[in-house]
């Protein structure tokens, strides 16, 4: 399936149990991917592992070019979740699940890491944990805070033309009315997403 991406990419996500719920479209991988490789980011965090193939995309694009870590924030409400982790990080050392809801673990978490490493600034935050509104605001409310200026914001599934998350789109519809550095997507695979940078 993300064959036409990365063939490395496609035999890592095939090794992973199978998908309890929603995960990355193909089309949205190769964007990812290519966004990835384009920014170059250090630092990534993502709310909503599940069983890891937007992780694996962020890891295979930062591999290609040396790139830093990645944590990714799970409430690991499913046993192939950690399963999902071990699998990656046999091959990928960098990434750091953090099991918990983003609600409690969120902002701790991020505090520690960046008060931890002074040179460390989180360059691209995504946010496809928990789909309801307080969920969704926490996310992108901690992230933004947090977010170096000229940082990347990336809400998964607003505005989906199927599989419509309500919560997500509220919070997204809420975010760009006061912040104009915000651009809409939608895939031809029927996936939508909104990357805000964090202008200052
Ligand atoms: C749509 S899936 C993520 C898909 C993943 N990005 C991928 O490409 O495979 C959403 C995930 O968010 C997790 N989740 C839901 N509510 C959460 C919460 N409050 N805190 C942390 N994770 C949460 C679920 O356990 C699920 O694994």
């Amino acid at each position: 399936m993300y064959a036409h991406i990365d063939t490395e990419l496609n035999e890592l996500i095939q090794k992973l149990p199978e998908t309890p719920e929603g995960y990355i479209t193909p089309d949205q991988a190769e964007f990812l991917y290519a966004f990835v490789r384009l920014t170059r980011p250090q630092l990534v965090a993502e709310t909503g592992f599940n069983v890891g193939h937007s992780a694996c995309v962020i890891l295979r694009a930062m591999e290609t070019y040396g790139g830093g870590s990645l944590i990714s924030f799970d409430i690991g409400k499913y046993e192939a979740t950690p399963k999902a982790a071990e699998v990656i990080r046999a091959k990928y050392e960098n990434l750091h699940l953090i099991t918990g809801d983003t609600k409690h673990t969120l902002a701790p978490t991020l505090v520690q890491v960046l008060n931890s490493n002074p040179a460390a600034t989180l360059d691209l935050a995504i946010v496809d944990g928990g789909h309801d509104v307080e969920t969704a605001r926490t996310d992108m409310i901690v992230f933004e805070s947090v977010l170096r200026p000229g940082g990347y914001l990336w809400l998964d599934d607003f505005e989906n033309p199927v599989c419509v998350a309500i919560g997500v789109n509220i919070v997204g519809r809420e975010f760009v009315t006061n912040r104009p550095h915000g651009l809409r997507f939608t895939t031809s695979d029927n996936r939508g997403m909104a990357i805000f940078q964090k202008s200052f």
